[in-house]
């Protein structure tokens, strides 16, 4: 009787050996614990026998299931360890960053280069003191041209050749309306300089569109001459072109200015028409209800497509609303 259970007890040792070295799952390593060890299991169904020995043989059987016990014991241990440790290998392995490969590039947007011009001539004139305005791009006659000192017979409104709605109000043609709004709103002293978009019924070409930009300054103070309007024109365009470049005051006319001037700079070796400028001509001042014997002022009205133009030697003003990426990449 004895040596049949001593038999049986080695059986079960070396089956439940094998069967755990080949488990390859935590859950198959529990299912055979539960039945080699647990209350119901195989050992447990052979030390039911142990009443039947005598009181001689039973202590050293006992010993020897104690042994096997152990050793299962152990083997569950190990392989449930090797189990852990083969499944950790197995997530560093699949989680492993190779840092020699290759990266993700992810584009990164810049500015257009119609917007960057903006920002510089804004930065320029921020720096000098100047805050930002903005007007409506839909406008009235009279904020367009009748309060710039432009009545309805006057010829310099052929200069610019308007769309109009047909209740009358039209798209401006330019940003000098801001100035208007700006000073009927505000009291001198002021110094604002407005960007947006104007309109004028153009044939596209290389230089022209009937959509652009421009910038407005606008300072009005006591006491202020055409040499400010000069010192600030100058600085400006030295700040911008990044050289104190030769300029060129030309006399012009503008409605809204007398004097008026347009600006040239040589830029290089060739003389290039940058601006209009000049001193706020009195009946401008008058209109929103400033007293011109009082205050003065200057203003100024320049073309965004043209400075980036020139600042990036562009060629076509088409290029810059055709949102053709290979030609937007180089700036
Ligand atoms: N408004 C003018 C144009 O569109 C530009 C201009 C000239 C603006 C002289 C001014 C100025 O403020 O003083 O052609």
């Amino acid at each position: 009787m004895a040596s049949e259970i001593e038999s049986q007890l080695q059986i079960l040792a070396q089956l439940a050996q094998k069967a755990i070295a080949e488990a390859d799952s935590l859950q198959k390593l529990e299912e055979l614990r539960i039945g080699y060890l647990g209350k119901k299991g195989q050992l447990s169904l052979i030390l039911k026998e142990m009443g039947k020995l005598s009181a001689e043989d039973r202590p050293r059987i006992g010993a020897v299931a104690n042994e096997i016990k152990t050793e299962i014991q152990n083997n569950l241990t190990n392989q449930q360890q090797q189990l852990q440790q083969g499944e950790i290998n197995r997530k560093i392995l699949a989680e492993t960053i190779d840092v020699t490969m290759p990266g993700v590039g992810y584009p990164i947007g810049k500015s257009h280069p119609l917007q960057s011009t903006i920002d510089k001539v804004i930065d320029i004139f921020v720096g000098l003191g100047y805050t930002i305005a903005e007007g409506p791009q839909i406008e009235s006659d009279y904020y367009n041209f009748t309060a710039l000192n432009t009545p309805e017979d006057h010829p310099a409104r052929d200069m610019q050749d308007t769309f109009y709605f047909e209740d009358g109000s039209l798209l401006r043609t330019h940003t000098s309306s801001v100035q208007i709004r700006y000073m009927e709103n505000n009291e001198p002293p002021l110094r604002i300089i407005a960007p947006g978009r104007v309109y004028r019924r153009d044939t596209v070409d290389a230089t022209h569109s009937a959509v652009f930009h421009q910038i407005e300054i606008l300072a009005i103070d006591k006491g202020l001459t055409f040499s400010d309007l000069k010192g600030t024109i100058k600085e400006f365009l030295r700040q911008i072109f990044g050289d104190d470049l030769p300029t060129l005051f030309r006399a012009s006319y503008f409605p809204f200015t007398e004097p008026s001037a347009e600006v040239d700079v040589q830029w290089q070796g060739k003389w290039l028409e940058v601006l209009g400028c000049g001193m706020v001509d009195p009946n401008v001042l008058k209109a929103v209800g400033y007293d011109p014997e009082v205050y003065s002022g200057f203003a100024a009205g320049l073309g965004v497509e043209r400075f980036a133009m020139i600042l990036h030697k562009i060629d076509d003003i088409r290029r810059l609303y055709n949102s053709d990426l290979r030609f937007l990449q180089q700036f």
